[in-house]
């Protein structure tokens, strides 16, 4: 078993990740808790609950089950009053352990559930899609969509521990597998040139889900991931850059509807947008323009935004958390590996989107 250890002012953890860790969950279930809501969607359920509640009860305790609906557009503030709901009815109290098992969108909720409920319970993170195991699971942003804009009603709240085992994502539909791969070829682009020359020769492999490629990607993103988090856990600087590609991606998920593209998809097209305007402001080789645009297509996700149109693009961009006083800042590269979070001069932006976008049919 491979650990990763996260130290972040808001809770020290460990991030588990080996195959059938999904059997000894109990290992890490607090010996005061009083009980376990265990909270997943039918989805998920279908596959796992039965292992999962199966592993939890090995440790003595209560285990209740809350089912949320599937999908990003469930992703509100009505869905999280079911896990209220639930625990209430069930008189859940201060020392419950929630578990999240599920992709990020079980995550978030949960999370800010654990967050909210009696001021703050504790709570474990057992991902089963690719994108949680790689990123969402680790660092303890959690939060709800409102209609105007994505993730803005949250908190910062830190897990217990992260179970990931990768052998859940056997039954993970292929785009969702892309949709993951993208957050991990992030880690690469913004910090770790190697890790970006690794994906590129080994896209295949993980798209296939290679046991070992799969395994190691997981392991080297949530250590980059950790690495960040600890350093900067409420984002007041260089977290910022785990959101390479996002202000561009928040705006197709918001400007196409939730749940249209999934959301590594419109990060991996972001990222592509990211690397255009970093070309015009930050002087990134068109070569490696190219690469980041190839990888982000190896990988299976889109690579053409669709055309809001300009001024819609810009007004979808300003919904988002990293704008000041209105003025849209970026993560930008001016090499592979290396970052910059900084405002892009709104011709330069105006220039990219011309360029990049095609009419949607
Ligand atoms: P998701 O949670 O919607 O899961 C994708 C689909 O796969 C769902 O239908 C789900 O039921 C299904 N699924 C999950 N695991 C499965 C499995 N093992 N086998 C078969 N089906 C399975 O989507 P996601 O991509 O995991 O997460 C996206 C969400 O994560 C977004 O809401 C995004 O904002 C959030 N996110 C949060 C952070 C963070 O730091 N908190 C970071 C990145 C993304
Ligand atoms: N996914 C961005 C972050 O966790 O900060």
């Amino acid at each position: 078993m491979t650990t990763v250890n996260v130290e972040a002012p808001g809770g020290h953890y460990p991030i588990h990740i080996h195959a059938g860790r999904l059997d000894r969950l109990a290992q890490s279930v607090p010996h005061d808790a009083t009980s376990i809501a265990m909270i997943s969607n039918p989805t998920v359920a279908g596959h796992y609950a039965d292992r999962a509640r199966k592993s939890l009860e090995e440790s003595g305790k209560r285990v209740i089950y809350i089912e949320l609906p599937d999908g990003e557009a469930h992703k509100d503030w009505r869905t999280l009053n079911r896990i209220f709901d639930g625990l209430l009815q069930s008189r859940c109290d201060r020392k419950t352990v929630l578990v999240a098992l599920g992709g990020g969108v079980v995550g978030d909720m949960v999370g800010f559930a654990a967050a909210c409920y009696m001021r703050g319970v504790r709570f474990i993170q057992v991902p089963t899609t690719l994108l949680a195991q790689v990123d969402s699971s680790v660092g303890g942003k959690t939060a709800v969509n409102h209609p105007l804009g994505k993730n803005m009603i949250g908190a910062f709240y830190q897990p217990v521990a992260v179970e990931i085992d990768p052998g859940v994502l056997e039954t993970l539909p292929a785009r969702e597998v892309s949709a993951g791969l993208a957050e991990v070829i992030k880690y690469g682009c913004i910090v770790d040139a190697a890790f970006f020359d690794w994906c590129e020769h080994n896209a295949g492999a993980l798209r296939a889900l290679d046991h070992d490629a799969v395994s190691y990607a997981i392991e080297r993103s949530c250590q980059i991931k950790a690495r960040v988090v600890s350093q900067d856990e409420r984002e007041s600087g260089l977290r910022a850059i785990l959101n390479f590609g996002h202000t561009f991606g928040h705006a197709i998920e918001s400007g196409l509807g939730y749940g249209e593209w999934l959301h590594g998809e419109a990060v991996g097209c972001g990222m592509v947008q990211a690397a255009e305007l970093s070309a015009v402001v930050k002087g990134l080789a068109s070569a490696d323009v190219r690469r980041v645009r190839e990888l982000v297509r190896a990988i299976g996700c889109p690579v053409v935004p669709p055309n809001f149109g300009t001024d819609r693009w810009i007004e979808l961009m300003q919904v988002d958390k990293k704008t000041e006083g209105g003025v849209l800042r970026f993560i930008m590269l001016p090499r592979i590996g290396e970052a910059v979070f900084q405002p892009a001069p709104l011709q330069a932006l105006r220039e990219v989107l011309h360029k990049t976008a095609v009419p949607v049919l």
